[in-house]
């Protein structure tokens, strides 16, 4: 058993920036040597290499379980409270709720396939439990966010982190199904990628194909949420929506 939290993030995810960014400086520096004349598409070049270097930089803090927190906002109606972590991958986010849920249980939700965890994540969440000595705490249970294996009215709170951003055309149906799952007055804290500077270092030009705070606003007020707080956290949107 490995005995330092590991969350997962595979050799691509974790260096495919700096590859990137790599090949861009590098034909920039080509283009210079040959077609001095040409500065603006070197100029270009360079700047881009230069964003996906931070973007690289910004990548890697995420598998250090320090860079896990989260947003403090008003999210839990109770130190007893039965707690959705949904799409919890290796569990960074699973451990941050458990530092101030004292004494409540955790349902740590996913499909565990994604191919930017190494093994889906499942392996690390079960592993970083035992280091934090919390496996009892924990409920880990695999599924699909769109059709969730729990009845209506279920948990008192959810956290959703970097998880509904990824859906696509699923975003309004996941929140469909936080939604039916929570009690009712049960807040779900969201934390999703949305059109930014920092979103920008990491996702270049296809950070403007992600929804942007006002779409997350409509997509939650008629799946029915109200909005109790919002803001900006690590250069990522949160909301914190209540049933
Ligand atoms: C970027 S990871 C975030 C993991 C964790 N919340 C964190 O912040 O470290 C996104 C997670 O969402 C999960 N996921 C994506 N689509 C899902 C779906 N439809 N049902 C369940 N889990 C899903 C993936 O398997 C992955 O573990």
């Amino acid at each position: 058993m490995k005995r330092s939290y590991d969350f997962g993030w595979s050799w691509s995810a974790l260096n495919g920036h700096w590859l990137v960014a790599l090949l861009l400086i590098s034909l920039s520096l080509g283009l210079q040597l040959e077609f001095p004349h040409l500065w603006p598409l070197w100029f270009v070049l360079s700047v881009s290499g230069l964003i996906c270097f931070i973007g690289g930089i910004i990548l890697r803090t995420t598998k250090h379980l320090k860079f896990a927190l989260l947003p403090f906002v008003d999210v839990f109606r109770s130190e007893n409270d039965m707690v959705l972590d949904a799409g919890c991958g290796g569990g960074r986010t699973t451990l941050s709720i458990l530092k101030v849920l004292k004494k409540g249980r955790v349902t740590a939700f996913d499909r565990f396939d994604a191919y930017y965890i190494e093994d889906g994540g499942k392996k690390q969440i079960e592993n970083n439990l035992k280091i934090a000595g919390l496996s009892d705490r924990v409920d880990i249970v695999q599924g699909d966010l769109t059709e969730m294996p729990f009845p209506d009215s279920h948990f008192d709170s959810a956290v959703s982190t970097h998880v509904l951003d990824h859906l696509k055309d699923k975003k309004k149906k996941s929140l469909e199904e936080i939604y039916r799952t929570l009690k009712p007055g049960g807040r779900l804290l969201m934390v999703v990628w949305v059109p930014g500077w920092v979103t920008f270092s990491l996702a270049n030009v296809f950070c403007l194909f992600l929804s942007n705070e006002k779409e997350w606003r409509k997509m939650s007020s008629e799946t029915g949420f109200t909005l109790r707080d919002e803001g900006y956290f690590n250069g990522m949107y949160f909301a914190v929506l209540e049933k």
